[in-house]
């Protein structure tokens, strides 16, 4: 059997990760893990529950007891709970804001990183987030750190939220990203920071196709000839 490695892509909101994470995975037939869609998700569910975030024995027993399903296919990271997939919505732009505010709880923390190293037992798997080459997988065999320019990360993001229909001035969105940054650079408990062992790629002006060429061309380099994926590490995705 093909040995199958873990690689971890880090970066900003709008930096490219998801659109790259999903296509390298395709790539390379591994498993996708999208970790900020776990923070968004226990975001959703807590205000869902009006649980209070501040009361750490309520918030133990919600997560203690808390199981979410998940699958990854071509189309991305799905998440169900109570037999209903939720994903959709957890990019309303209030998740979005929320989920940065409940990753800077320890707690909170430890439990995506549990549910991220169980999914990721066998290996095989992009796992893309924050704190994924430097926390959660640092034994990760290739690491990826994706950034960019505050204003093409706006446009990107304004991008995407068009398409879920919901309008924001742009000056609104790069306030949202500019906020989020800060909170995630910032916190304590596993701040977003680049591994030193990760390949730093600026996509400002790269699109995903070209991003997801260097960091194959990276896979190459690091990984034992022979005994990467088998597909050569062709694009299969078009
Ligand atoms: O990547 P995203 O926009 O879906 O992430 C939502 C929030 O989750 C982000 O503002 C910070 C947090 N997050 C984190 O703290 N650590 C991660 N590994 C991934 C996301």
């Amino acid at each position: 059997m093909q040995p199958r490695y873990i690689i971890t892509i880090d970066g900003p909101a709008g930096s490219g990760k998801s659109t790259v994470g999903r296509l390298l995975a395709a790539a390379l037939g591994y498993l996708y893990l999208d970790s900020g869609a776990l923070y968004r998700l226990v975001a959703w569910q807590a205000a869902r529950l009006d649980l209070d975030l501040a009361d750490a024995q309520a918030l133990n027993a919600f997560l203690e007891g808390f199981q979410p399903e998940m699958a990854s296919d071509s189309q991305g990271f799905h998440l169900w709970v109570e037999g209903r997939e939720v994903t959709p919505l957890l990019r309303e732009p209030q998740v979005t804001q929320a989920s940065s505010r409940v990753a800077v709880l320890p707690r909170v923390r430890s439990w995506v990183t549990e549910k991220l190293r169980h999914w990721a037992q066998n290996g095989g798997v992009v796992a893309e987030g924050r704190d994924l080459g430097t926390v959660v997988f640092p034994q990760a065999e290739v690491k990826f750190y994706l950034d960019a320019a505050l204003e093409v990360r706006a446009a990107r993001r304004g991008l995407d939220w068009q398409k879920e229909e919901v309008t924001l001035p742009p000056e609104k969105v790069a306030q949202e990203l500019a906020e989020r940054d800060r909170r995630d650079a910032t916190r304590a408990a596993s701040p977003l920071r680049a591994a030193a062992e990760a390949l730093v790629i600026d996509t400002t002006d790269l699109n995903p196709q070209e991003v997801v060429e260097r960091c194959l061309a990276r896979i190459r380099e690091v990984l034992p000839a022979g005994c990467g994926p088998d597909v050569e590490l062709e694009m299969k995705t078009g």
